[in-house]
């Protein structure tokens, strides 16, 4: 009984502690948790502020993107859903429910034009290695199951504001207090004469151009 009792304890402040280790502390939607970057990817140059405020629903991961300090605005109207928004400027969230390093995340974007890219990604590589798969099985009916986008510019201000709502049922995850994330956020910055050239913003250094590289997601606990 002692010993049940004593493994009893030490579970909760196990959970306790990893909950509390993690980057972020994702509450129950009114409120809301801000990851925030302003640095370049790999090379830790200076990029605009970009802020992901992050909370949960029963059935939904809300996220509302702000990049600031951009002048640009820069996107190709051809583009539709899923189309190839990441080459102009995009916020993205690479999102994957678990604590382990994962070779199959779900890669969000947003547009200016309030466009959505929205894709399983298959890395078995983990870092998307010269000669190894890498893959995407694109989410082809994104407002049809239940996603959701509004997307507002404000030139004078040079900001853009997306706020953005994805179904927890792409994770199983519906109900989420308690369980544990990794995710990455960033942003592409570019225009029309340094096209196809983009500055790479991120909130965890991938340490190389590439976003591609779970090792460097960020720790997320939904509390
Ligand atoms: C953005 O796209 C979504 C999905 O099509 C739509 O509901 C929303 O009204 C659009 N417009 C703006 C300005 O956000």
């Amino acid at each position: 009984m002692r010993s049940s009792i004593s493994s009893i304890f030490l579970g909760t402040a196990a959970l306790i502690s990893l909950a509390s280790a993690a980057d972020l502390n994702v509450p129950a939607c009114p409120a809301t948790v801000r990851a925030s970057f302003n640095q370049a990817i790999p090379d830790l140059a200076p990029c605009p502020l970009t802020t992901v405020d992050l909370c949960y629903t029963s059935t939904a991961l809300n996220l509302v993107f702000t990049a600031s300090g951009e002048t640009s605005f820069y996107f190709n109207p051809s583009h539709t859903t899923n189309g190839d928004i990441w080459a102009y400027e995009v916020m993205e969230a690479f999102i994957y429910k678990g604590t382990d390093n994962p070779q199959t995340y779900f890669e969000y974007e947003v547009s200016p034009n309030n466009v959505t890219y929205n894709a399983f990604i298959y890395n078995p590589s983990r870092v998307r290695a010269a000669g190894t798969p890498f893959d995407h099985a694109f989410v082809t009916d994104p407002f049809g199951d239940g996603f959701k986008v509004t997307t507002a510019l404000d030139k004078p201000n040079q900001k853009w504001v997306s706020s953005s709502s994805i179904p927890l049922a792409l994770f199983n995850a519906e109900n989420p207090q308690g369980t544990n994330w990794r995710m990455n956020f960033f942003r592409t910055i570019t225009d029309a004469t340094t096209y196809p050239q983009q500055k790479l913003c991120g909130w965890k250094n991938t340490n190389a151009e590439n976003f591609h590289i779970t090792p460097s997601f960020g720790t997320l606990a939904f509390v």
